[in-house]
Parts: structure tokens; C-alpha cells; sequence
């Protein structure tokens, strides 16, 4: 098989990549827009590695993705999957002109390369928070103009219409993560973004208050609910299904990659409570934001974009996937609190020491 790739160089397309080395003999092609990260990328792989990838230079948000003529000359008829990972994985929505233009222009250039490349299969990498404000997530579409909570969402949404607008031409199908974390083995994530956010906020804040007081006493509050879940899901169980999706993914579905049985914010804010070792933060529930102390407010406004995933429960169906691993040697997921735990504290360990 011949595969293409965007956003290798991210923290999902990088572990999937090192899984099709790893796993398959195909030969893999990575559109980058920064060739010497995807040199250094390459080099960081197993031996080899450069003799099977080939870095095609590109950008998602310029038509055919700023492919040469020459090259996609060169590819076409010889590209039998593509995956379109690249994204902008940001909630602000400062960053709407931005976002659009990377996630719905970006997947439309990704499906006219692969529609004109004459590529059989293409798999979508969406977000399973495209079910915006219901609390049911079903493995369908939802509706183009769904309740949302930010621009990154309603990007993912459009996109997903988008991708299954082009059943006719090849075989597309949509692959639907929860919140990625690092690795369930090692702990190891390369990431910012979603709960390395998260993290990175709580941390800063941390340093902060301790700078400025010895006090332990006091309590911060995260305006969140605690009985909610927070939809956690490892990387390299999420990288494992993509990689099984070469063979088994079925034309027009859509895949949620969720967590069956996701841990509470109060269990999660537990764990990040004891890895950062600073028991004074607390959840807080239903409380109008001009009543909490200027540094808890400050505090909240570091983490306003995480408040709609904190603040309720989603619950999704994952059917579709579990159909497709039965009988393969990936599991379904269970995540255990003590993996969970790993997994923060490997955040917390390697973390930059001097963010201010
Ligand atoms: N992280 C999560 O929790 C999460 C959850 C659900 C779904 N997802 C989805 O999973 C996918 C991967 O996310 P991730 O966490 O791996 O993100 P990431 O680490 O930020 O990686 C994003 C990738 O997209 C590339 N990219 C961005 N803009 C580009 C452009 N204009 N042209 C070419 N490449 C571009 C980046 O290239 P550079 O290296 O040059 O920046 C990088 O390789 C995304 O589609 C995201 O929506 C992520």
C-alpha cells in the first residue's frame, strides 16, 4: 500500500506514522509545512525509517494542499490512502478566521488532492466534540448548523460534511477521538493542546500564587462539575485503530474513539492536584464567577476555553469501532485510574521548568 499522510508531525500523526513503520510495509508519504521538523522527525524513527518516507513539501490551507504540478503528476494513481490529520487544535474564537481556514479549508484541499491524486480511500481525523452542546454522541453526522461551543467545533462539524460529500469518489470514512492523552505505556505525549492546556494553566498558576504567597491554606476554585466526566483517551489506542482503519474502516462511516467508562473532573482534578503537588485547587459548582476572589477569577480566565468540557457529561456511542477491532488484538479500551495517574504525572515530569 501506498499511503499519505498530513500532520505527521503532530502529536497524533507522529505515533501513527511510527505505528505503520512499525507494523506494515507500506510505503508512507508525509505532507509537511516544515521540512526540517519532518527531517527530524524521520530521523527519531527506527532505523530505516528515511528508505520508506518520503517528506513531500506542502501547506493544508493552499489549494492541492501546495503541491508542484510535477508532484502531483508524479502521484497520481500511485496514493491508494490518505490520511488528513492536520489541524489546528485550538477553542479560541480569536482564532476563527484561522481555525476555518486550517480545518474546513484545509480538509477541502486535503479531498480535492486526493479526489485528483485518484486515491481509493481517505480517512478524516474529526474530534468526537463535533456533538457541540447535545450530550449524546451517536457515530452519524450532526447537523451542519449543530449548537456548538467554539469555532474549532463548528470547523470539525463543516468538515465532516465535507468528507462525506465525496462518498462518490472515493472511500471516505471519519475517525472521531475524544480528548487525546499521552501514552498509555510510557505516559509520553508531544502536546500542548486540550488537557496539556489544561495542565499547563493549572501549573502556571501554581507558580505563580507561590511566588507571591507562602500561604497553603487557601483554597482556589475551578468553576467546573465535579460528577461530570472528563473523555480521556491514550494515544497509541487512538493511533492503533487509525492503522487498523487501512484495512478495516467500511466507505461512509464514522468512528467515535471514546472512552467507555471516562474518569470524573473530580477524579481527574485529583490526579493533577497530587502530581503537581498543590492541593489548593477545588472544584466549585454553579457559582456566578463576581463572587470568586480576584486570583480564582484570573485563574478561570486561564481556563475558560476548557469550562464547556468541564461543566457536563458526554456520553458516547462507540459501536462502530468496537465492530471494528472485534477479533483484532486491540482492546477495547479500559483505562485504569493508576494509568491515568501515569499519564499526568509524565506531563508533570518532564514539563519545562521555567514557564512563568
Ligand atoms: N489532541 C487532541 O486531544 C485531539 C482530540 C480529538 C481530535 N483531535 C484531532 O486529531 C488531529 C491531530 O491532532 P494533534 O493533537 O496531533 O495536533 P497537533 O499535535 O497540533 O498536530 C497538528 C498537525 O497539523 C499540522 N498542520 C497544521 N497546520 C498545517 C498546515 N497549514 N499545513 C500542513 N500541516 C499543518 C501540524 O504541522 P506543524 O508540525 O508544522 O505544526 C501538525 O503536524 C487533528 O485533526 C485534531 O483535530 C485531536
Amino acid at each position: 500500500m501506498t499511503i499519505l499522510l498530513t500532520g505527521s508531525t503532530g502529536f497524533l500523526g507522529g505515533k501513527l506514522l511510527n505505528n505503520l513503520l512499525a507494523t506494515t510495509d507500506h510505503t508512507l508519504f508525509v505532507l509537511v509545512r516544515d521540512i526540517e521538523k519532518a527531517k527530524r522527525l524521520v530521523a527519531s524513527l527506527s532505523e530505516g525509517a528515511d528508505e520508506r518516507i518520503t517528506i513531500l513539501h506542502g501547506d493544508i490551507t493552499q489549494p492541492f494542499c501546495g503541491l508542484t504540478k510535477e508532484t502531483i503528476q508524479e502521484l497520481t494513481e500511485k496514493v491508494d490512502l490518505f490520511y488528513h490529520i492536520a489541524a489546528l487544535v485550538k477553542f479560541d474564537e480569536e482564532l476563527r478566521e484561522e481555525l476555518f481556514a486550517v480545518n474546513y479549508g484545509g480538509t477541502e484541499h486535503a479531498l480535492e488532492l486526493a479526489s485528483t491524486l485518484q486515491v481509493k480511500q481517505f480517512i478524516y481525523v474529526s474530534t468526537a466534540y463535533t456533538v457541540g452542546k447535545r450530550t449524546h454522541g451517536v457515530e452519524a453526522l450532526y447537523p451542519i448548523d449543530a449548537d456548538i461551543h467554539n469555532p474549532y467545533e463548528e470547523s470539525k462539524v463543516k468538515s465532516e460534511h465535507l468528507v462525506l460529500s465525496y462518498a462518490d469518489q472515493m472511500a471516505v470514512s471519519i475517525f472521531r477521538p475524544s480528548i487525546i492523552v499521552g501514552d498509555s505505556e510510557t505516559g509520553e505525549a508531544d502536546s500542548e493542546f486540550t488537557l496539556y492546556g489544561f495542565m499547563r494553566a493549572l501549573d502556571v498558576f501554581k507558580r505563580r500564587v507561590l511566588r507571591k504567597t507562602d500561604n497553603v491554606e487557601t483554597i482556589y476554585h475551578v468553576i467546573g462539575s465535579k460528577d461530570s466526566t472528563s473523555n480521556l483517551v491514550p494515544v497509541n489506542y487512538v493511533a492503533d485503530i487509525l492503522a487498523l482503519a487501512a484495512k478495516k474502516a467500511e466507505a461512509g462511516m464514522i468512528y467515535n474513539i471514546t472512552n467507555p467508562s471516562p474518569a470524573t473532573n473530580y477524579d481527574l482534578l485529583t490526579m493533577i492536584k497530587n502530581a503537581l503537588d498543590f492541593n489548593q485547587l477545588e472544584i466549585i459548582e454553579d457559582v456566578d464567577v463576581q463572587t470568586l476572589t480576584t486570583e480564582e477569577q484570573r485563574l478561570n480566565g486561564m481556563i475558560s476555553i476548557f469550562n464547556a468540557y468541564l461543566s457536563r457529561s458526554f456520553h458516547f456511542d462507540d459501536s462502530n469501532t468496537q465492530q471494528l477491532i472485534e477479533g483484532t488484538t486491540i482492546k477495547h479500551l479500559a483505562m485504569s485510574q493508576q494509568t491515568m495517574q501515569m499519564i499526568i504525572n509524565a506531563y508533570f515530569d518532564v514539563r519545562v521548568e521555567d514557564i512563568t
